[in-house]
């Protein structure tokens, strides 16, 4: 397959968990290409994900926000690409605090698109997620398939990516959208369900589940994740989107039942909480396309991540208890209550 030569990205949102990753993939195996990384550094922002890269060759951080047009139109005249992972990201605040969503996710994608335009660049890589789909009852989402989010997240997701495509039709944006799944591994903020049944676990707490724990979810690993996202980035066509992700189905339960065992802590438990509003019961993706198109697929299967992932948050307990702090807690017991006061 015909790779593209990028050689200066603007990858936005890389001091979140998957950025992160991607950033570190690439200076791993593509050395050549110039890094520059814009990040609001909100609470989900960390400069200490990025930490080995700091003063290296090739690579600068820069601290702002993607809905700031003029900083953004700087930051593109001197790029080829732009790949973005800036987004607020977590269902649950989503519920709490929507227009946050709309603002970066729509109207950040918007500004990126407009500064991808202007600049003419190579291609616009929007990472996506398999959440714009909807719940899905039956079969796989293809990439073909209507929109049908059902939480502000979701739904703000959707609307920057319609953006987007509205740019790739009116204007001949060169736009490539990746639709991942659910990541976990190193890195990712505790609020989210992997870091935080483990954290939790460590710390000897409840394992909080949503309703029974049936919903089930595509679980992959981030590194599998970032490999799709470069591929598309280089090995992928303008005007096509791609699902990322492993085609498993994994429970709740099923997450609660892993971090028990591999943490190997008896004292961690299961506790019912209420079921998040309009929580969507399955995801499911149909990957052929990235198979075929990019000759990619995910690699690492759920019980080698998981022991990988608790592994990491057991060694680098001084990454996240931080992060575990007075807001986060506050977040914690509004989202979190007990089930039987339903
Ligand atoms: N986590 C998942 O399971 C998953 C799955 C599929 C797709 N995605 C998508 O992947 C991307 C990254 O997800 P993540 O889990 O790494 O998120 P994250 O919450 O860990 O990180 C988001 C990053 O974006 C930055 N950011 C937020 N608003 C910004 C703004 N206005 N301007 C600049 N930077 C801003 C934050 O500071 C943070 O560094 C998101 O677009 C998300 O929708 C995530």
């Amino acid at each position: 397959m015909k790779e593209r030569r990028l050689k200066r990205l603007l990858v936005c949102g890389a001091a979140g968990f998957i950025g992160s990753h991607f950033v570190k993939l690439l200076r791993r195996t593509r050395p050549e290409i110039e890094i520059t990384v814009l990040d609001k550094l909100t609470y989900a922002g960390n400069p200490a994900n990025l930490a080995e890269l700091e003063k290296t060759a090739g690579y600068r951080f820069v601290r702002g926000d993607i809905a700031d047009g003029e900083m953004v139109d700087h930051l593109a005249g001197q790029v080829d690409a732009i790949v973005n992972f800036a987004a607020e990201t977590h269902v649950d605040r989503s519920l709490l605090d929507p227009f946050a969503f709309v603002v970066t996710d729509v109207l950040g994608t918007g500004v990126l698109a407009e500064a991808a335009r202007k600049h003419g660049h190579e291609v616009f890589l929007l990472v996506s997620t398999d959440e714009v789909y909807g719940d899905v009852a039956e079969g796989r989402s293809q990439e073909t398939d209507a929109f049908r989010p059902r939480s502000p997240y979701s739904a703000s997701k959707a609307g920057g990516e319609l953006l987007a495509w509205s740019y790739q039709v009116s204007h001949g944006l060169p736009l490539i959208v990746t639709r991942g799944s659910n990541n976990y591994g190193p890195n990712q903020f505790p609020e989210k369900i992997v870091p935080l049944f483990i954290t939790n676990a460590l710390d000897g707490m409840e394992l909080p589940i949503y309703g029974d724990g049936s919903a089930v979810r595509d679980y992959i690993y981030v590194e599998d994740h970032c490999r799709g996202i470069d591929a598309a980035l280089h090995r992928g066509a303008p005007g096509e989107a791609y699902n990322l992700g492993t085609g498993t189905e994994t429970s709740g339960n099923e997450v609660a039942a892993a971090v028990v065992e591999l943490t190997g802590l008896d004292g961690a438990k299961v506790g019912r909480v209420m079921d998040r509003a309009g929580h969507d019961y399955r995801y499911a993706l149909d990957v052929r396309k990235a198979a075929e198109e990019l000759g990619w697929s995910a690699e690492v299967g759920f019980r080698e991540g998981m022991e990988r992932t608790v592994r990491w948050y057991r060694e680098n307990e001084s990454w996240w208890r931080p992060l575990r702090n007075g807001e986060y807690w506050d977040f914690y017991k509004l989202n979190y209550r007990p089930a039987e006061v339903q």
